[in-house]
């Protein structure tokens, strides 16, 4: 018992966030889940969150929230913040979170390429790739930052503590910032820091939104769900660039997407995409991938690789995704020793809510 105590024990100390005071240093990812009819949160997404938010998860962060513009997505399960009676719902579930101690971060979403095209409306990309998407031109960019800053301003007054923008996995944000989907000659394109320039508006125009002492969080990846090989950057000095973008506009978390949390990201170096992001920029960053997907995770070398890499510095939170799915009570469990009960991650894990 006191040994599994003392395996999760940093994890489960208080800390801040970028001012934020967070009960433990463990995050809840960002899943979409398909259960918000018309885009709208029900009483049963306010308990799915609640339940993780009382089982020892410092700050949650929502399934990806689409910004209200046509181009931002298709589906209609998945939430939105400014539709019909969005923000009520959201109200609930930021409500049922603080209760019990919890908070709770909007994950604000456009899908960009992967928006299917139906109503009539073509999917919006940076560069018109795949050939069948609306190349996004100058006269646009306005609609879209004004439906992020929109969506963020909803999520204020929703009760949100924090805003994440969703700038990677290779949807709208990501595609700007990958050389294969911008081939723009024009601000938003070319170098590094002007493929960033467009992600970094979104940043600023919802940092504008908030309120100043209100964490504001990027998350980004080098990965996209079609491409696990693709990069961003292919150097440090690149990756610098771009997150050196979204700190001038006002990001202060930086959340870094990997599959696989130990796996180093550029050669010579063991450091994570997250110990990159914070070695950088100096900001705060939130680790994930892949951690305590089977209950042997909590009596393994890798619990021990994540702890000591979380107690030397490399990265502040821990996020955990799939195995929350199936696991409400993960950390709870874990921290009491009563892996007996945890029930390793499986597939159908996707299929189940509660
Ligand atoms: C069902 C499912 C839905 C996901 N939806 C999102 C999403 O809306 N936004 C996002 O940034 N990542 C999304 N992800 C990625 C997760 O946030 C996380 O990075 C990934 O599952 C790896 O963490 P894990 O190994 O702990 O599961 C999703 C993952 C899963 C399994």
């Amino acid at each position: 018992m006191e040994t599994m105590t003392n395996l999760l024990g940093p994890l489960l100390q208080p800390t801040t966030l970028a001012g934020l005071p967070l009960s433990s240093r463990l995050a809840m990812a960002p899943m979409t889940r398909f259960r918000a009819p018309n885009g709208v949160p029900t009483p049963e997404v306010a308990a799915y969150y609640r339940r993780r938010a009382e089982n020892g998860i410092g700050l949650i962060i929502t399934e990806g929230v689409l910004v209200d513009h046509p181009s931002a997505g298709h589906e209609t399960t998945v939430p939105r913040m400014t539709a019909g009676s969005a923000e009520h719902g959201w109200r609930q579930v930021t409500g049922a979170v603080h209760a019990v101690g919890g908070r709770i971060a909007a994950q604000l979403w456009h899908l960009g390429s992967a928006r299917e095209p139906v109503d009539g409306v073509a999917a919006w990309t940076p560069s018109g790739v795949p050939a069948d998407s609306h190349a996004i031109t100058l006269s646009d960019i306005d609609s879209l930052l004004s439906a992020y800053a929109d969506a963020a301003t909803v999520a204020v007054r929703a009760g949100f503590d924090a805003v994440e923008i969703h700038a990677a996995h290779g949807y709208l944000l990501d595609e700007f910032l990958w050389p294969h989907t911008n081939r723009r000659t024009d601000r938003f394109g070319g170098s590094p820091a002007a493929r960033a320039a467009f992600p970094a508006a979104v940043v600023a125009a919802v940092r504008a939104a908030i309120p100043s002492h209100m964490p504001l969080i990027v998350r980004f990846s080098q990965f996209k769900e079609r491409d696990y090989t693709a990069r961003i950057a292919e150097s440090p000095a690149e990756l610098g660039m771009i997150l050196e973008a979204f700190t001038a506009a006002g990001a202060d978390v930086l959340h870094a997407s990997q599959r696989r949390f130990a796996d180093p990201v550029f050669p010579g170096s063991p450091r994570n995409l997250a110990g990159w992001a914070k070695h950088l920029t100096g900001l705060p960053a939130i680790t994930v991938g892949s951690i305590g997907l089977t209950r042997d995770f909590l009596n393994s070398g890798r619990q021990n690789e994540l702890i000591a890499r979380h107690e030397a510095g490399e990265f502040d939170l821990v996020a955990l995704g799939r195995i929350l799915l199936g696991n409400p009570a993960w950390a709870t469990l874990a921290a009491a020793g009563r892996l007996g009960e945890i029930n390793d991650y499986r597939k159908t894990d996707e299929d189940t809510y509660f």
